[in-house]
């Protein structure tokens, strides 16, 4: 399995040349340049030729370029799918309202594929979409989703029986479930207590709409210092343990065991991958 970092994953609306340049020296690990719902009908196809140069001519480092394609049911993902295909430098696409199987789109472009359950229709498909060949992630659109079931925003961008769908989804798949945006700008507590949410219930990341929200994503996407102390102290605990054969034992006045020591084991694992930010590139 590929081993991407995204912990941030920052929108850039397609038809804004200044923000695709400014994007590309963010420290956000993934970058989206959208083609569908921050780009105006008249500026389709401008944008999709925008986004094809600045892709190709950037230095994007080690980020993870993606663009967010118009809905591969239109003409206009039609044509977003045709063109894109031969741009080297992207690496993924953004699939919005997915809700079926996208094997056919991978077929077509041979690129990474990151859909986005935002309808009824795509979470009830959900277990097809995410066995896709190509799909290896797989985030959540609040909006679209609390439209398609006449829903309220704000109720959707918080709500854990969808978001424990999808991580679920995923994780029995082995992809990473990734985190729906956060609209309130001004709101950084807010931003940041969605994220810690996110990142509890086993989603990788965030995507991200502003700037401002990339610092506070790579952290709560991150282990802290105080998770890789406790994994330290497990780790060298049951491996002594172990050595007295015995599995379970208290640590600190709580249970370790086997579960605990496999926690340990992938916080410092996810901390190797967080300090090198490593791109591995296409598959
Ligand atoms: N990517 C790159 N740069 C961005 C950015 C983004 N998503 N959002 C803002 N910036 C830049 C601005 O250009 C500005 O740059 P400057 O200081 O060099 O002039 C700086 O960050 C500060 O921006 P600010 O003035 O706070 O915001 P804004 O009013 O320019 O833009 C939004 C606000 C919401 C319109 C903008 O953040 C945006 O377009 N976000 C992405 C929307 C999107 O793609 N939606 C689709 C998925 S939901
Ligand atoms: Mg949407």
């Amino acid at each position: 399995m590929l081993s991407v970092l995204r912990r941030s994953q920052l929108y850039v609306p397609g038809n804004n040349e200044k923000m695709i340049m400014k994007a590309s020296s963010l420290d956000c690990d993934s970058v989206i340049l959208d083609l569908e719902d921050a780009v105006p009908s008249a500026q389709k196809e401008r944008a999709r030729s925008l986004v094809r140069k600045m892709t190709s001519e950037l230095d994007w480092g080690k980020k993870e370029v993606c663009v967010r394609t118009n809905s591969v049911a239109t003409r206009w993902g039609k044509a977003d799918l045709d063109q894109l295909r031969p741009v080297d430098r992207l690496d993924s696409l953004v699939i919005p309202k997915a809700e079926e199987d996208l094997t056919r789109v991978y077929k077509q472009t041979g690129k990474r594929l990151i859909p986005i359950i935002e309808t009824a229709e795509g979470l009830e498909e959900i277990g097809t979409i995410v066995c896709s060949r190509g799909v290896d992630a797989v985030s959540f659109g609040a909006a679209d989703f609390a439209f398609s079931v006449a829903g309220s925003v704000d109720s959707y961008l918080e709500n854990p029986y969808v978001k424990t769908r999808i991580v679920v989804a995923a994780r029995s798949v082995g992809i990473e479930p990734i985190d729906n945006v956060f609209f309130d700008l001004k709101d950084r507590e807010g931003f940041r207590r969605q994220a810690l949410h996110a990142r509890a219930l086993g989603f990788s990341g965030k995507q991200l709409i502003h700037p401002s929200q990339v610092s506070v994503a790579n952290e709560v996407f991150s282990p802290k210092p105080s998770e890789l102390r406790w994994a330290r102290g497990v780790i060298k605990q049951y491996e002594r343990a172990k050595g007295r054969a015995e599995g379970a034992f208290s640590l600190d006045g709580k249970l370790i065991d086997a579960v605990h020591y496999k926690i340990a084991k992938r916080l410092l694992k996810g901390s190797d991958r967080t300090s090198g930010n490593e791109h591995e590139g296409g598959r």
